[in-house]
Protein backbone atom coordinates (compact mmCIF):
# COMPACT_ATOMS: atom_id res chain seq x y z
CA UNK A 1 0.00 0.00 0.00
CA UNK A 2 1.48 3.36 -0.61
CA UNK A 3 1.89 5.54 2.05
CA UNK A 4 -0.22 7.61 3.75
CA UNK A 5 0.43 11.58 4.67
CA UNK A 6 0.07 12.62 8.36
CA UNK A 7 -0.88 16.35 8.55
CA UNK A 8 1.25 19.23 9.39
CA UNK A 9 -0.22 21.55 11.98
CA UNK A 10 2.17 24.99 13.46
CA UNK A 11 1.75 25.82 17.40
CA UNK A 12 -2.27 24.40 17.62
CA UNK A 13 -4.54 25.84 20.54
CA UNK A 14 -5.47 22.81 22.89
CA UNK A 15 -8.96 22.78 20.79
CA UNK A 16 -7.49 22.54 17.61
CA UNK A 17 -5.44 19.82 18.72
CA UNK A 18 -8.32 18.55 20.56
CA UNK A 19 -11.03 18.38 18.17
CA UNK A 20 -9.37 17.98 14.90
CA UNK A 21 -6.86 14.90 16.45
CA UNK A 22 -6.97 13.42 19.79
CA UNK A 23 -11.06 13.23 19.86
CA UNK A 24 -10.54 11.60 16.45
CA UNK A 25 -7.92 9.57 17.09
CA UNK A 26 -5.87 11.11 13.83
CA UNK A 27 -1.84 11.59 14.24
CA UNK A 28 -0.59 14.84 13.75
CA UNK A 29 2.89 15.72 13.37
CA UNK A 30 3.29 19.43 15.58
CA UNK A 31 5.77 22.55 14.66
CA UNK A 32 6.32 25.30 16.06
CA UNK A 33 5.84 24.64 20.04
CA UNK A 34 10.16 23.48 20.96
CA UNK A 35 10.88 26.52 21.88
CA UNK A 36 8.67 26.91 24.72
CA UNK A 37 9.55 23.42 26.10
CA UNK A 38 12.86 23.22 28.35
CA UNK A 39 13.46 19.11 26.88
CA UNK A 40 14.41 20.08 23.42
CA UNK A 41 17.28 21.85 25.39
CA UNK A 42 18.30 18.06 26.21
CA UNK A 43 20.78 16.68 23.23
CA UNK A 44 23.72 14.98 24.02
CA UNK A 45 26.30 17.65 24.86
CA UNK A 46 23.63 18.83 27.55
CA UNK A 47 22.82 15.56 28.92
CA UNK A 48 27.06 14.26 28.97
CA UNK A 49 28.06 17.64 31.03
CA UNK A 50 24.76 18.04 33.27
CA UNK A 51 23.74 14.73 34.29
CA UNK A 52 26.68 12.35 33.01
CA UNK A 53 27.67 11.04 35.97
CA UNK A 54 23.62 9.49 36.74
CA UNK A 55 23.32 5.80 36.60
CA UNK A 56 20.34 4.82 34.26
CA UNK A 57 19.36 1.25 33.26
CA UNK A 58 19.99 0.25 29.44
CA UNK A 59 19.29 -2.41 27.63
CA UNK A 60 22.31 -4.88 26.17
CA UNK A 61 21.19 -6.82 23.07
CA UNK A 62 24.37 -8.31 22.55
CA UNK A 63 26.56 -9.04 19.59
CA UNK A 64 23.24 -8.93 17.27
CA UNK A 65 21.72 -5.54 18.14
CA UNK A 66 18.16 -5.28 18.12
CA UNK A 67 15.72 -7.63 17.47
CA UNK A 68 12.10 -8.29 17.37
CA UNK A 69 12.56 -11.23 20.07
CA UNK A 70 13.45 -8.43 22.39
CA UNK A 71 16.11 -10.53 23.85
CA UNK A 72 18.20 -7.96 26.19
CA UNK A 73 19.20 -7.47 29.53
CA UNK A 74 18.86 -4.00 31.09
CA UNK A 75 22.29 -2.79 33.03
CA UNK A 76 23.76 0.30 35.01
CA UNK A 77 25.56 2.64 33.16
CA UNK A 78 26.27 6.27 33.47
CA UNK A 79 24.48 8.03 31.24
CA UNK A 80 27.50 10.09 29.36
CA UNK A 81 29.00 6.49 28.48
CA UNK A 82 26.06 5.10 27.48
CA UNK A 83 25.33 8.01 25.47
CA UNK A 84 28.98 8.18 23.83
CA UNK A 85 27.91 4.84 22.62
CA UNK A 86 24.67 5.34 21.26
CA UNK A 87 26.95 8.23 19.30
CA UNK A 88 28.89 5.59 17.84
CA UNK A 89 26.09 3.58 16.10
CA UNK A 90 25.22 4.22 12.65
CA UNK A 91 22.67 1.11 12.00
CA UNK A 92 20.94 -1.23 13.85
CA UNK A 93 23.05 -4.31 13.85
CA UNK A 94 25.78 -2.64 15.65
CA UNK A 95 23.89 -1.43 18.29
CA UNK A 96 24.73 -3.27 21.49
CA UNK A 97 23.37 -0.64 23.73
CA UNK A 98 20.42 1.48 23.72
CA UNK A 99 18.16 3.81 26.09
CA UNK A 100 14.95 2.32 25.72
CA UNK A 101 12.00 3.98 27.41
CA UNK A 102 14.13 5.13 29.89
CA UNK A 103 11.27 6.53 32.75
CA UNK A 104 13.13 10.01 33.75
CA UNK A 105 11.84 9.09 37.29
CA UNK A 106 16.00 7.83 37.25
CA UNK A 107 16.49 11.33 36.19
CA UNK A 108 14.81 13.81 38.82
CA UNK A 109 16.58 17.15 37.45
CA UNK A 110 14.75 16.40 34.08
CA UNK A 111 11.91 14.95 35.42
CA UNK A 112 11.19 18.33 37.47
CA UNK A 113 12.49 20.42 34.68
CA UNK A 114 10.00 18.67 31.92
CA UNK A 115 7.06 20.44 30.79
CA UNK A 116 4.22 19.57 29.12
CA UNK A 117 2.89 20.94 25.87
CA UNK A 118 0.34 23.62 26.32
CA UNK A 119 -1.98 21.83 24.11
CA UNK A 120 -1.98 18.62 26.58
CA UNK A 121 -1.88 21.17 29.39
CA UNK A 122 -5.80 20.25 30.65
CA UNK A 123 -6.29 16.80 28.88
CA UNK A 124 -5.96 14.67 32.36
CA UNK A 125 -9.11 16.81 33.60
CA UNK A 126 -10.64 16.66 30.74
CA UNK A 127 -10.64 13.00 29.24
CA UNK A 128 -11.47 12.24 33.36
CA UNK A 129 -10.63 8.73 33.14
CA UNK A 130 -11.86 6.27 35.75
CA UNK A 131 -9.79 5.47 38.17
CA UNK A 132 -9.67 1.72 37.98
CA UNK A 133 -8.27 2.07 34.51
CA UNK A 134 -5.94 5.51 34.96
CA UNK A 135 -2.01 5.53 35.44
CA UNK A 136 0.18 8.15 36.03
CA UNK A 137 1.36 10.45 33.28
CA UNK A 138 5.10 8.53 32.07
CA UNK A 139 8.40 10.41 30.61
CA UNK A 140 10.56 8.37 28.80
CA UNK A 141 14.22 8.83 27.12
CA UNK A 142 14.57 7.03 23.73
CA UNK A 143 18.41 6.44 22.19
CA UNK A 144 17.77 3.28 19.82
CA UNK A 145 18.18 3.01 16.25
CA UNK A 146 15.05 0.34 16.35
CA UNK A 147 11.76 -0.09 17.70
CA UNK A 148 9.87 -2.94 16.61
CA UNK A 149 6.19 -2.91 15.58
CA UNK A 150 3.75 -2.61 18.37
CA UNK A 151 0.95 -0.29 20.20
CA UNK A 152 0.19 0.80 23.80
CA UNK A 153 -2.57 -0.05 25.61
CA UNK A 154 -5.16 2.65 26.01
CA UNK A 155 -2.53 5.44 26.35
CA UNK A 156 -1.71 8.15 23.75
CA UNK A 157 1.90 9.69 23.76
CA UNK A 158 3.37 12.68 21.98
CA UNK A 159 7.42 11.82 20.46
CA UNK A 160 9.41 14.81 20.83
CA UNK A 161 12.88 14.69 18.65
CA UNK A 162 15.32 16.50 20.53
CA UNK A 163 17.91 16.26 18.15
CA UNK A 164 18.62 14.15 14.22
CA UNK A 165 15.73 12.64 12.75
CA UNK A 166 13.42 9.74 13.07
CA UNK A 167 11.20 7.62 10.98
CA UNK A 168 7.67 6.82 11.95
CA UNK A 169 5.63 3.96 10.17
CA UNK A 170 2.29 4.11 12.00
CA UNK A 171 -0.84 1.91 11.51
CA UNK A 172 -4.70 2.41 11.93
CA UNK A 173 -5.99 0.24 15.09
CA UNK A 174 -8.18 -1.25 12.02
CA UNK A 175 -5.34 -2.58 10.31
CA UNK A 176 -4.61 -5.13 12.92
CA UNK A 177 -5.50 -8.31 11.25
CA UNK A 178 -3.02 -7.59 8.52
CA UNK A 179 -0.09 -7.05 11.21
CA UNK A 180 -0.17 -10.55 12.92
CA UNK A 181 -0.50 -9.56 16.82
CA UNK A 182 1.64 -11.87 19.05
CA UNK A 183 -0.48 -13.72 21.09
CA UNK A 184 -1.02 -13.74 25.21
CA UNK A 185 1.30 -16.53 25.08
CA UNK A 186 3.98 -14.95 23.40
CA UNK A 187 3.97 -11.70 25.13
CA UNK A 188 2.96 -12.27 28.83
CA UNK A 189 5.18 -9.52 30.24
CA UNK A 190 2.59 -7.16 27.89
CA UNK A 191 -0.57 -7.83 30.23
CA UNK A 192 0.94 -7.93 33.38
CA UNK A 193 4.40 -5.36 33.37
CA UNK A 194 3.60 -1.57 34.07
CA UNK A 195 6.60 -0.36 32.53
CA UNK A 196 6.24 -2.73 29.30
CA UNK A 197 2.27 -2.32 28.32
CA UNK A 198 3.08 -2.24 24.86
CA UNK A 199 2.13 -5.40 22.27
CA UNK A 200 4.20 -6.40 19.27
CA UNK A 201 3.84 -7.76 16.07
CA UNK A 202 4.58 -11.09 15.44
CA UNK A 203 6.53 -10.07 11.99
CA UNK A 204 10.43 -9.50 12.21
CA UNK A 205 11.05 -5.56 11.33
CA UNK A 206 15.03 -5.79 12.46
CA UNK A 207 16.25 -5.61 8.21
CA UNK A 208 13.43 -2.70 8.03
CA UNK A 209 9.85 -2.56 6.97
CA UNK A 210 10.53 -3.04 3.37
CA UNK A 211 11.85 -6.56 3.72
CA UNK A 212 8.99 -8.26 5.41
CA UNK A 213 8.49 -11.85 3.82
CA UNK A 214 5.45 -11.60 2.18
CA UNK A 215 5.06 -15.18 1.96
CA UNK A 216 5.44 -15.80 5.77
CA UNK A 217 2.62 -12.76 6.01
CA UNK A 218 0.82 -12.23 3.37
CA UNK A 219 -1.90 -9.65 5.00
CA UNK A 220 0.68 -7.34 5.73
CA UNK A 221 0.25 -5.94 2.18
CA UNK A 222 -3.33 -4.96 3.06
CA UNK A 223 -2.14 -2.98 5.99
CA UNK A 224 -2.16 1.21 5.20
CA UNK A 225 0.84 2.65 6.32
CA UNK A 226 1.47 6.86 7.49
CA UNK A 227 4.83 7.50 7.18
CA UNK A 228 6.83 10.36 8.60
CA UNK A 229 10.57 11.55 9.25
CA UNK A 230 10.60 13.46 12.34
CA UNK A 231 12.87 15.67 12.72
CA UNK A 232 14.42 18.07 15.44
CA UNK A 233 12.05 20.53 17.11
CA UNK A 234 9.25 18.17 16.13
CA UNK A 235 6.43 16.21 17.82
CA UNK A 236 4.42 13.27 16.54
CA UNK A 237 1.08 12.55 18.24
CA UNK A 238 0.93 9.05 18.33
CA UNK A 239 -3.13 7.80 19.12
CA UNK A 240 -3.65 5.46 21.28
CA UNK A 241 -4.16 2.00 20.03
CA UNK A 242 -2.13 2.95 16.70
CA UNK A 243 0.97 0.78 15.80
CA UNK A 244 3.87 2.31 15.23
CA UNK A 245 7.56 1.21 14.13
CA UNK A 246 10.53 3.45 14.32
CA UNK A 247 13.66 3.33 12.36
CA UNK A 248 16.41 6.30 13.35
CA UNK A 249 18.17 7.81 10.63
CA UNK A 250 21.36 8.67 12.78
CA UNK A 251 22.11 9.00 16.73
CA UNK A 252 19.29 10.99 18.25
CA UNK A 253 17.45 11.56 21.24
CA UNK A 254 13.53 11.94 21.85
CA UNK A 255 11.77 12.30 24.59
CA UNK A 256 8.28 10.71 24.70
CA UNK A 257 5.27 11.82 27.29
CA UNK A 258 2.18 8.83 27.70
CA UNK A 259 -0.83 9.79 29.08
CA UNK A 260 -4.36 8.17 29.71
CA UNK A 261 -6.83 7.75 26.56
CA UNK A 262 -10.09 8.54 27.63
CA UNK A 263 -11.91 4.89 26.54
CA UNK A 264 -13.89 6.79 23.84
CA UNK A 265 -10.44 7.07 21.81
CA UNK A 266 -9.56 3.66 23.10
CA UNK A 267 -8.95 2.69 18.93
CA UNK A 268 -11.33 -0.49 19.04
CA UNK A 269 -11.62 -3.00 17.58
CA UNK A 270 -8.85 -4.04 19.39
CA UNK A 271 -9.28 -2.06 22.30
CA UNK A 272 -11.37 -4.89 23.92
CA UNK A 273 -7.70 -6.74 25.37
CA UNK A 274 -7.41 -2.95 27.25
CA UNK A 275 -10.95 -2.95 28.64
CA UNK A 276 -10.33 -6.49 30.57
CA UNK A 277 -6.65 -6.10 30.85
CA UNK A 278 -5.40 -2.53 32.42
CA UNK A 279 -7.70 -2.32 35.84
CA UNK A 280 -6.04 -5.81 36.43
CA UNK A 281 -2.46 -5.43 35.16
CA UNK A 282 -2.47 -2.11 37.23
CA UNK A 283 -3.75 -3.79 40.43
CA UNK A 284 -1.03 -6.73 39.60
CA UNK A 285 1.48 -4.02 39.27
CA UNK A 286 0.79 -2.57 42.50
CA UNK A 287 0.45 -6.12 44.43
CA UNK A 288 2.56 -8.37 42.50
CA UNK A 289 5.05 -7.14 39.58
CA UNK A 290 7.24 -4.91 42.03
CA UNK A 291 8.71 -8.60 43.37
CA UNK A 292 12.39 -8.85 41.47
CA UNK A 293 11.70 -12.10 39.62
CA UNK A 294 8.68 -10.41 37.47
CA UNK A 295 11.18 -7.74 36.54
CA UNK A 296 12.40 -7.87 32.45
CA UNK A 297 15.63 -10.05 32.80
CA UNK A 298 17.19 -7.19 34.95
CA UNK A 299 20.94 -7.65 35.98
CA UNK A 300 22.40 -6.50 38.94
CA UNK A 301 25.87 -5.01 36.87
CA UNK A 302 27.52 -2.58 35.97
CA UNK A 303 28.84 -1.00 32.39
CA UNK A 304 31.89 0.23 33.15
FE1 LIG B 1 5.75 3.10 21.28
Amino acid sequence: MEPMTIDRIHRPTEEEFRTKYLNLGKPVLITGVNEDLPQFKWNFDFLSKELGTSKINVYDWGETGPTIQDDFLIKKMELAKALALCCEVDKTENQRFSICQLALDFLPELYDSYMTPEFLKNSDKLDNLSWFFKERRRIAMFISFFRGMHWHNGRHAIAQQVTGSKRFVLYDPKDTPYLYPKTFLESPLSWFDERESVFCSQMPFEDGIENIDHDKFPMFKKAVPYEIELKAGEILFIPSHWWHYTHACEPCVLITEFWDASLKDWGFPIAYRSLFMKPYRKFLYSKVVKLKKFNRKEVNQDVS
